[in-house]
């Protein structure tokens, strides 16, 4: 191969720029020849290119966002669309290509090798949500996490001063990554998250618990996927529970997908950045660079899955332990 493009697909996370300038820095350095795929795969079949040097990323490895621009593109779904996309790739003279995505990317990307085998894809994965199977951690949860752990210390701190109760509702579409790490390292009262219902199960007794042994204020994490329909409907409930209290509502949103990288994503982004063109070189294609147990791995597309969070019986009773 020769000349390779790297693109970012879905939703943005801290991180991504740093992972671009490690594809593109990993690129040079191997004399291969590279272009950015601008605004994901609508950029692509618009055949939106801009081609990268070492300087092109320069001082982006703290910046937020994608220096590249992302989408979600509908577009790609449709035969017509990767028919659209394939011409672009073969006028560019692209030789193989570095997609920065999500599930939904892969499965896009997969329908589209299926189609046009002669495109070798190196996927690596991002989501603040975490819930890609084949790593153990994606691009952008660590930092999603920091700032919804920032942002409940600091509504912990005006719900002591009133002693308030506060539902903090995080993203995750499908997913309680984000509820449950920034939970548990904010110390909340309840996390409620779309993998197990025995925590709603016991909101009432642990808010009256908490209460009755004069906890000046009371923390309820919620992930937005939660199946009692995130933190409004939520809080409807609690009021029931304890209609003489004010019950503050907080939709951390957007910000947790903005913001500098921390170091650990730093860190991640350049690892996969650096291993996907290396794998390239190697000859692998149509897998997804992941990290399992620190160690480097592979998974190809056709098994990149939606990971669910495991609470199992000992998470629950530590959680039980911490909250009471
Ligand atoms: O998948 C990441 C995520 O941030 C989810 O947590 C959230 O539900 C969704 O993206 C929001 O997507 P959009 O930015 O397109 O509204």
């Amino acid at each position: 191969i020769q000349k390779i493009a790297v693109m970012t697909s879905g939703g943005d996370v801290p991180g991504l720029n740093a992972c671009i300038r490690a594809v593109v820095r990993t690129a040079i350095f191997n004399q291969l020849k590279i272009v950015g795929i601008q605004h994901g795969f609508e950029g692509l079949i618009a055949g939106d290119f801009v081609p990268l040097h070492a300087q092109s990323v320069s001082n982006i490895i703290q910046l937020g966002g994608t220096m590249l621009k992302s989408s979600r593109s509908e577009l790609f779904r449709t035969k017509e669309g990767r028919l659209l996309a394939y011409e672009k790739i073969k006028k560019e003279n692209i030789d193989a290509i570095v997609l920065i995505g999500g599930d939904g990317s892969f499965a896009g990307v997969n329908a589209f090798i299926q189609e046009y085998a002669d495109i070798p894809f190196i996927g690596i994965p991002k989501t603040i949500d975490n819930d890609i199977a084949g790593t153990d951690v994606c691009i952008g949860y660590d930092t999603a996490l920091n700032t919804a752990m920032e942002a409940i210390d600091k509504i912990r701190d005006t719900a002591e001063s009133h002693e308030r109760i506060f539902l903090v509702e995080v993203m995750g579409r499908d997913s309680g990554y984000i509820a449950y790490g920034a939970g548990l390292a904010s110390g909340a009262e309840s996390i409620l998250i779309p993998e197990t219902k025995a925590d709603i199960e016991n909101l009432e007794n642990i808010l009256k618990k908490g209460w009755n042994r004069k906890k000046a204020s009371l923390i309820i994490v919620v992930a937005e996927g939660d199946e009692n329909g995130g933190a409004y409907k939520t809080a409807e409930m609690v009021k029931k529970y304890m209609p003489t209290h004010y019950v503050g509502i907080c939709i951390l949103g957007h910000i947790q997908r903005g913001g500098s990288p921390s170091a650990a994503d730093r860190i991640l982004a350049s690892r996969f950045g650096y291993t996907s063109v290396i794998a390239l070189l190697e000859g692998k294609k149509n897998i997804m660079v992941g990290i399992q147990k620190n160690e480097l791995c592979f998974t190809p597309f056709e098994e990149v899955k939606k990971q669910h969070l495991q609470i199992n019986q000992s998470t629950l009773n530590m959680l039980n332990a911490l909250t009471s």
